[in-house]
């Protein structure tokens, strides 16, 4: 949802667009133009956000409500009126002491977007049939590795589509279709359009791409062991990287115009 056009001005009281969820992060993306968002998040108390980093400069102000932020290290205490500026790439972790709402800014990114190398294209096609072999069993290694690692996303899933292997068969579907098609991606439109709007749905934020990544890619590696070789994880990070940033530039446009 996107409370304004940056096309208009437009003044808001903070409080008054404060929704707490029962458990999680509630967000709203109050205005967007070329350069920065503007998004307001509604953190239930004890909400974590495990530490991760992101590719574009960030300022976050708080709104009401306490708690505390770990900054490429250091802790610090968040109350209302504070501001912090988090440069491209600082990893951060946040907790919510109590109801929590802050405005994170994001401004242009800092990191050029990833352009795939030929090398990496032909590396990434060349594991598609091992992938698909051994799909399920990457896809099943990395909700493991992620729900024992970062177990606050464990919020945002259907476990039962877990338990029964639904969910780890839809997203070697979906690795196996990247790997075919990563020279081809309109074809991938239609597929990326569906998970999209499902990641908008459960509330994925851009910067949990970097946990599902490390995730993903360890697991291919403890599935595939020798044959994941330094080439082979090489190329998958960067394909990785890319494919994160379609569904990242998609979700976006997608927050901007569904309530949720
Ligand atoms: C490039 C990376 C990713 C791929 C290829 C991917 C793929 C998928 C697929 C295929 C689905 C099923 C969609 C459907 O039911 O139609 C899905 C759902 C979902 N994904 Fe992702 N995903 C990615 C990243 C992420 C990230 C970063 C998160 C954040 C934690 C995430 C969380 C979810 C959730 C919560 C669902 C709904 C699952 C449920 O209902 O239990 N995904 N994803």
């Amino acid at each position: 949802m996107t409370v304004a056009s940056s096309n208009n001005s437009f003044t808001a009281t903070l409080q008054d667009l404060i929704e707490y969820p029962t458990s999680g992060i509630l967000s709203k993306v109050l205005l967007k133009d070329q350069n920065s968002q503007y998004t307001l998040f509604c953190l239930a108390a004890g909400t974590e956000i495990d530490e991760h980093t992101s590719t574009r400069n960030a300022v976050l102000t708080v709104v009401e409500g306490t708690g505390n932020l770990n900054l490429e290290g250091k802790d610090i205490t968040l109350a209302p009126g504070l501001f912090v500026f988090m440069p491209a790439n600082a990893p951060h972790a946040l907790q919510a002491k109590e109801n929590l709402a802050f405005v994170l800014t994001l401004s242009e990114k800092s990191v050029k977007k990833q352009v795939v190398s030929q090398q990496t294209i032909d590396i990434v096609k060349s594991t598609a049939n091992v992938l698909k072999q051994h799909g399920k069993k990457i896809t099943t290694r990395m909700y493991e590795i992620m729900f024992d690692k970062y177990p606050e996303v464990k919020a945002q899933f259907d476990m039962s589509a877990q338990a029964n292997g639904t969910q780890p068969a839809k997203l070697a579907a979906a690795v196996y279709s990247y790997a075919t098609h990563i020279d081809d991606l309109d074809r991938l439109k239609a597929m990326v359009d569906k998970i999209a709007h499902r990641h908008v749905k459960t509330h994925v934020l851009p910067e949990q791409y970097s946990i599902v990544g490390e995730c993903l890619l360890k697991a291919i590696q403890d599935v595939l062991g020798d044959a994941a070789t330094s080439e082979v994880m090489t190329a998958w990070t960067e394909a990785y990287q890319a494919l994160a940033e379609i569904f990242i530039d998609r979700e976006q446009q997608i927050y901007q115009t569904v309530a949720h």
